[in-house]
């Protein structure tokens, strides 16, 4: 197939057709969920998603958020770059929301508006931001988009009674309507409009439902509970219940502190739970119904065979693994990992690539890629290979983060609410540098935590993260870390490698982020944490300046997150001196 589309592009460039040749450009639809998670099975439960998208493409299965909260995540999604970089690092001012979007000058410089650039109609409906509200959507207006119907703050998490701004009028109330199915409705008009167009230009459209975040009412009282359904999905998944995995609700807790200390849920809140996880996937049912509808579409217009469709999410999700009420912002696999299903012109079908890593990052390169467009110098993701059958590729990705972890849902959130210090149950120091790593020899999670507590996951062994490496009552208890070994390897060398990854990962920049080791190793010779635990290396990276912070900060202030710059490996006089240097203790005292 995808050697039938090149031959086609050939065919019309050589018959000199330029307007054949723009029209077979492909067309590139984006379906961006709110909060989707993939360890609570939720696309098992979206036929639709899987008959159309699931078994006509490929989904890849170790795809990652770096930040996992909405704005920050779709900013990442949106120009290519990790949040160190964009600096937007929360949903709201000072430090997120569409001001900071605008203020960082993302509005002139994001993915739609460089497609609109290179002769796409582009168009948007749905959220696209949080803080993008009734009273600055003018101001600037979004630019980029062909066309757009955007649901504004304040009631954006209202599924019944929202408000909307059509391709930049003044905000509509919609009471009585459901968001998602609005939504979708929009996203049929645009798909039509670019339908219609489509001799004359591709176009890229994003549909960006808010399900199944929760359902958040401001006024009169703030409440944050599981979404609100449609009535024809009301009745369905009774008899669903969030797997039992070993990390559900465990007696014996894992995580940093903060997590630790959450008491165990009762059978009240378990039961919540359950039902608040239903909802979630009754919610989604509107968009598995919207997906089945905008490929009805595309196949009767007769250009399925020429349009790539992405469905993804901003952030995972987890309720109640790890004895959390429901939520996001944790570095839990639960939180990162999200869906990501491709299908499309030479992609593969009913493929599922398990040992390939990709991110958010790598979103809007993808996307530029399959537009025909040269990659841009500021991206710190690289394009997906979307259409080989290879189940090997990139080993890593950085996460970050910065500020509260927010429990939603009645028991988790009480609704007293203060701008400046959060919500009255969230849990501060939830600031953290994390690397997931994967391929055929190692899965690991590794993070580094604003309050020096670290975490190590063999998610090969460990998948639920039940037991942490490194967990402090360990190394009191043993004096050391544990006996285990990696490659041959025992943990402390592996761990040398893995923090000096995350230094080169957490202030990374365009090929650093994508060849993170060659900025460590510019003759080229090491390439994964493989090449780097060759036992020559040992000395250089016990004596790497490790990752610390010195304080816990609600935003990005590179001051306080201790070294930046690393050791490079010359094999040279200056190795061989700094090998003869007395180690520098790291913070956490481990080598001392
Ligand atoms: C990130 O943004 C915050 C809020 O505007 C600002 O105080 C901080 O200095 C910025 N950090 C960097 C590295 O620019
Ligand atoms: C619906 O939303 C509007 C605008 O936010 C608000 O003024 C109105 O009170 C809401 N109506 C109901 C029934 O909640
Ligand atoms: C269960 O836990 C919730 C949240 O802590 C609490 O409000 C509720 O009273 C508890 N229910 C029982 C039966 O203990
Ligand atoms: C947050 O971390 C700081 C150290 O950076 C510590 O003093 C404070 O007690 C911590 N707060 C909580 C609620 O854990």
């Amino acid at each position: 197939m995808r050697i039938s589309h090149t031959l086609t592009v050939l065919a019309s460039l050589s018959a000199g057709v330029s307007v054949s040749a723009a029209a077979a450009r492909p067309n590139i639809v984006l379906v961006l969920t709110d909060d989707q998670d993939t360890h609570m099975n939720s696309l098992d439960h979206m036929p639709l998603v899987q008959k159309h998208l699931m078994r006509q493409g490929t989904t890849f299965t170790k795809h990652y958020c770096t930040v996992a909260i909405c704005c920050p995540s779709r900013v990442n999604l949106w120009t290519g770059q990790m949040a160190h970089n964009t600096n937007v690092t929360d949903v709201i001012p000072p430090f997120g929301g569409y001001p900071k979007f605008v203020s960082e000058g993302y509005n002139d410089n994001h993915l739609a508006l460089w497609m609109q650039e290179s002769g796409y109609n582009t168009y948007y409906s749905g959220k696209l931001f949080n803080h993008h509200t009734v009273d600055n959507y003018a101001d600037p207006p979004v630019r980029g988009f062909t066309g757009s119907n955007f649901v504004l703050d304040p009631s954006t998490y209202q599924y019944w009674n929202f408000t909307t701004s059509h391709n930049g009028g003044a905000p509509q109330n919609f009471l009585g309507k459901y968001s998602p199915d609005f939504t979708a409705a929009r996203a049929y008009e645009f798909l039509d409009e670019g339908l219609a167009a489509v001799d004359e230009k591709p176009f890229f459209l994003v549909a960006a439902p808010i399900a199944p975040h929760a359902q958040v009412v401001l006024y009169p009282t703030m409440e944050a509970g599981p979404p609100a359904v449609a009535e024809r999905h009301r009745d369905l998944f009774n008899d669903y219940q969030i797997p039992r995995t070993p990390n559900f609700n465990p007696e014996e807790a894992s995580g940093v502190s903060w997590i630790l200390r959450q008491p165990r849920l009762n059978d009240t809140v378990i039961e919540y739970n359950d039902e608040y996880q239903r909802q979630r996937l009754r919610s989604l049912q509107s968009v598995d119904e919207m997906v089945g509808e905008m490929i009805s579409r595309l196949d009767a217009a007769g250009q399925l065979g020429n349009t790539y469709f992405i469905y993804t999410t901003d952030n995972g999700y987890h309720i109640s693994q790890h004895r959390l009420h429901p939520g996001k912002e944790c570095s839990f696999e639960t939180d990162i990992n999200v869906p990501m299903v491709i299908r499309g012109p030479g992609v593969p079908q009913d493929f599922v690539k398990d040992a390939v890593v990709s991110s958010h990052t790598d979103v809007a390169p993808t996307v530029m890629k399959l537009a025909g467009n040269p990659p841009r110098p500021d991206f710190d993701g690289r394009a997906m290979a979307v259409h080989d059958a290879v189940n090997s590729g990139p080993e890593h990705v950085g996460t970050e983060f910065w500020g509260y972890a927010i429990p939603e849902g009645k028991y988790g959130y009480s609704g007293k609410y203060g701008f400046i210090d959060g919500p009255a149950e969230a849990h501060p120091n939830n600031t953290y540098k994390g690397l997931r790593l994967e391929c055929a020899d190692y899965s690991l999670y590794y993070a580094v935590w604003c309050t020096h507590e670290r975490q190590l996951y063999n998610m090969r062994t460990d998948p639920w993260q039940m037991d942490n490496l490194l967990a402090n009552n360990k190394e009191k208890s043993k004096g050391s870390l544990p006996a285990a070994t990696l490659l041959g390897r025992d943990l402390e060398t592996v761990i040398d490698r893995l923090d000096a990854l995350v230094l080169v990962m957490k202030s990374c920049k365009g090929a650093a982020c994508t060849e993170p080791w060659r900025r460590i190793h510019p003759k080229g010779d090491v390439h994964s944490l493989k090449d780097a635990l060759a036992p020559r290396f040992d000395v250089f990276y016990k004596k790497q300046p490790k990752v610390s912070f010195t304080s816990c900060e609600l935003g990005y202030f590179p001051e306080v997150e201790g070294p930046m710059d690393y050791h490079v490996f010359s094999g040279g006089a200056l190795d061989r001196i700094r090998e003869q240097l007395p180690l520098v203790d790291p913070n956490w005292g481990l080598w001392t």
